[in-house]
């Protein structure tokens, strides 16, 4: 299959090109698209075999539940039912948003979109080309990240190639996602509202609203009903090894750990804080890459960062966690977890 790259801006949409994805939606094809978090891979989430056409496309696990994107609060009720009154709250703070919602799912949504179970997960994304195509589309979509399954998500459309060239019909190139880690997951079929999955809205904003809202612990999130859970812990991977440590304290740490890994020969590559970078006169040998000033900006650089190492061939990639707050929680379970839960 030849992937079909057509460049949007989000600023001035061109309407041919939402035109043309969407009709590969609608007959039952797959489109790259840009949201706000990273970029998704798209599918008509009420048509079981565009679904399973994701499964394929990303080799990803069928026990693996798809989010369904949505383009207005409006829709939800096509997607689940019973929704609790909490859900149209949260709808109307967060969305658009990278805020996801699992509730029962509804009587139009496959099984296979939410890997056999009952409950079904549910986003407004807030980027202007993602809601054009939904919008465009006349359906809702079903898109998990656009990543081969276990490596980094894609946050750019050469990312998206990288993994899947060839395997998709079209990708929409919006340019760099903004948030650049995925969205929150809550559950909301429980009694307790429950993250699943830290992302793009902290728990602390969740709170607000919902001051009982608790989080499920680490590693668990991608399919409690697995076997063998530790399999899950490998996830978001670069091909080199993870060096992972706790925060910036431990900078000094893990310079000297990047000395000896150089010494016995490996390459090294070190993802680091603008300031950071500014404060080592070099890091010998090693292969530096910027992450910006801010945790936000490493939020957003955090998947270019890994697969940009790799693209530089080094065996091992040191990284450090930020104050677990804010997103700085989200961005310690994507690092816990491209370390598969090793911390030095
Ligand atoms: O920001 C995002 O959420 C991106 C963009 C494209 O919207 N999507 C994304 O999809 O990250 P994916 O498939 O890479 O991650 C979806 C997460 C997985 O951890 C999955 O297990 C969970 O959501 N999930 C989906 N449906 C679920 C369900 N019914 N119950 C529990 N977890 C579910
Ligand atoms: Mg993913």
């Amino acid at each position: 299959m030849n992937t079909q790259v057509l460049h949007v801006q989000p600023e001035a949409i061109d309407r041919a090109s939402i035109q043309a994805a969407a009709a590969i939606i609608r007959a039952g094809g797959l489109v790259a698209f840009p949201t706000e978090t990273v970029y998704g891979l798209g599918a008509n989430a009420t048509d079981a075999a565009a679904v399973e056409g994701i499964f394929a496309a990303k080799q990803r696990p069928a026990t693996d539940p798809i989010i369904v994107h949505i383009a207005g609060p409006e829709s939800l009720s096509q997607i689940a039912i019973d929704i609790p009154e909490r859900a149209w709250q949260l709808a109307h703070a967060f969305w658009p948003g990278p805020l996801t919602l699992i509730l029962r799912r509804g009587p139009n949504i496959p099984a296979n979109v939410s890997a056999g179970r009952d409950t079904v997960a549910v986003r407004m994304p807030a980027h202007p080309v993602a809601q054009a195509l939904i919008t465009a589309a006349g359906v809702p979509i079903a898109a998990p990240s656009a990543n081969m399954f276990s490596r980094p998500s894609a946050t750019t459309a050469a990312h998206v190639l990288e993994d899947l060239n060839g395997r998709i019909a079209m990708v929409l190139d919006g340019g760099p996602t903004s948030i650049g880690l995925e969205s929150t997951v809550l559950d909301l079929t429980g009694d307790v509202p429950t993250v699943l999955r830290p992302g793009g809205i902290s728990i602390e904003k969740l709170r607000e609203l919902l001051p009982d809202v608790t989080a499920r612990e680490q590693f668990q999130e991608t399919d409690i009903s697995a076997e063998s859970p530790g399999q899950l812990i490998r996830h978001y991977s670069p091909r080199a090894e993870m060096r992972l440590y706790e925060t910036q304290r431990d900078f000094k740490k893990m310079l000297m750990g990047t000395l000896q890994e150089t010494l016995i020969g490996k390459r090294v590559g070190i993802l680091l804080m603008s300031y950071e970078i500014a404060q080592v006169e070099s890091v010998d040998g090693a292969e530096v890459f910027d992450l910006g000033p801010t945790p936000e900006d490493a939020a957003k650089h955090l998947f270019a960062g890994l697969r940009e190492l790799d693209a530089r061939g080094v065996d091992v990639i040191f990284a450090h966690g930020y104050a677990r707050d804010g997103i700085g929680s989200a961005i310690w379970d994507r690092l816990l977890r491209a370390a598969e839960g090793k911390v030095q």
